[in-house]
């Protein structure tokens, strides 16, 4: 085995990671290193961990390395290289007497879980470690995470690639072709309702979307409006929020972040501004990436966004804008 890669995923008890653990450790995310897995939960719940790793040796993953369970998420923080933070509440259930409806709703209760994770982040992962933000609401998390981490050396991401994921799948059946044919589908903002997935710079064999799919009307009516609801429409359906999809585009977003990007690809997760697109500065933005050689991740600064589109995106920055608000008194 080449090397090998510790990773921390928080979280580890609920739905996303029964799905997302096994795929770490299966030798295609993180090729043939070996994979040490540092799993965190609650104190409640931490105990059941002990079912899942019996379950992981019992599976025979020939690259999977040491795999440890803890409440305390600083001792797990040690030398890690990825964070995998998708411990938080889903909406979708009934807390504290009310139905959380919204992923904004989570804002109060998810955030301040980012706040102590974040410093332990900042101070004891790898200097190069990657984070990605699974719990919702994903961005403003990670907004609070990092800033918590204050370690630019890191790298902070929420994730976006579900729904990437969901729009390939709507526009490869629009357009007939297989979901293999589509590639940089971007997600422009929040992870939220007010999300613009990008139908005018999709990338379906080879050719713009723009250029192919000729009808606004679908995509202003039907499309956008497909995959922003996409959540709640899973939610309503299986009664539980997306659970395996969303392990799978983990997944997706580590391998991406891995690899180096093939050339005019890119991917869709949300990273801090610089301003890029005129999105202001510092906020956990939904852009599309790529990945340098030496493992840097950068935002691809070279799409065309149209009127239509810059209206669209601007209603998601502006969100973004009022998540940062409510949660100042989290941040430095
Ligand atoms: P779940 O309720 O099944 O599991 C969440 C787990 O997190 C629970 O076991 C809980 O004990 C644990 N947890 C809570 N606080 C923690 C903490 N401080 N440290 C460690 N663990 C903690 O929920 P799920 O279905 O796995 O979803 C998890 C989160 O992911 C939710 O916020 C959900 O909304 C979000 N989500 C995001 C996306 C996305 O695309 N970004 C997609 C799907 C779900
Ligand atoms: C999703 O997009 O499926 C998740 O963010 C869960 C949710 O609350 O919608």
């Amino acid at each position: 085995m080449s090397s090998s890669v510790k990773v921390v995923v928080t979280g580890a008890a609920g739905q996303i990671a029964y799905s997302l653990i096994p795929r770490l450790v299966d030798g295609k995310t993180f090729g043939n290193k070996k994979v040490d897995l540092s799993l965190v939960e609650i104190p409640q719940v931490v105990s059941k961990l002990e079912g899942l790793v019996m379950e992981l040796e019992d599976s025979y993953f020939p690259n999977m390395g040491d795999v440890t369970y803890t409440d305390n998420f600083e001792e797990a923080s040690k030398d890690a290289d990825w964070f995998l933070l998708v411990g938080s509440i889903p909406r979708g259930i009934v807390y504290n007497g009310k139905k959380i409806e919204e992923r904004s709703d989570l804002l109060s209760i998810n955030g301040g879980i980012f706040v102590d994770q974040g410093k332990a982040i900042g101070a004891y992962g790898k200097e190069n470690a990657k984070i990605l933000v699974v719990g919702n609401p994903a961005n403003t998390n990670a907004l609070i995470g990092k800033d918590a981490a204050n370690n630019n050396s890191q790298t902070w991401l929420a994730m976006t690639m579900l729904d990437s994921n969901r729009a390939k799948s709507v526009i490869a059946k629009k357009t007939n072709n297989n979901i293999s044919d589509v590639s940089n589908m971007i997600i422009w903002g929040n992870h939220s309702p007010t999300m613009y997935p990008d139908a005018e710079n999709v990338v379906i064999n080879g050719e713009l979307g723009s250029s192919i799919i000729n009808d606004m009307e679908w995509i202003e009516s039907d499309f956008i409006p497909t995959v922003q609801q996409r959540g709640k429409a899973v939610i309503d359906a299986r009664g539980a929020s997306s659970a395996t999809s969303a392990a799978k585009a983990a997944i997706d977003t580590v391998i991406a972040s891995e690899s180096p990007a093939v050339s005019g690809e890119c991917f869709s997760a949300a990273i801090a501004s610089d301003g890029s697109y005129d999105v202001p500065e510092g906020l956990i933005c939904g852009y599309p990436l790529i990945t340098l050689d030496d493992g840097t991740i950068e935002i691809k600064r070279d799409i065309s966004l149209s009127d239509f589109a810059k209206s669209k995106f601007k209603i998601s920055i502006d969100e973004l804008i009022s998540e940062r608000e409510a949660v100042k008194h989290l941040m430095k």
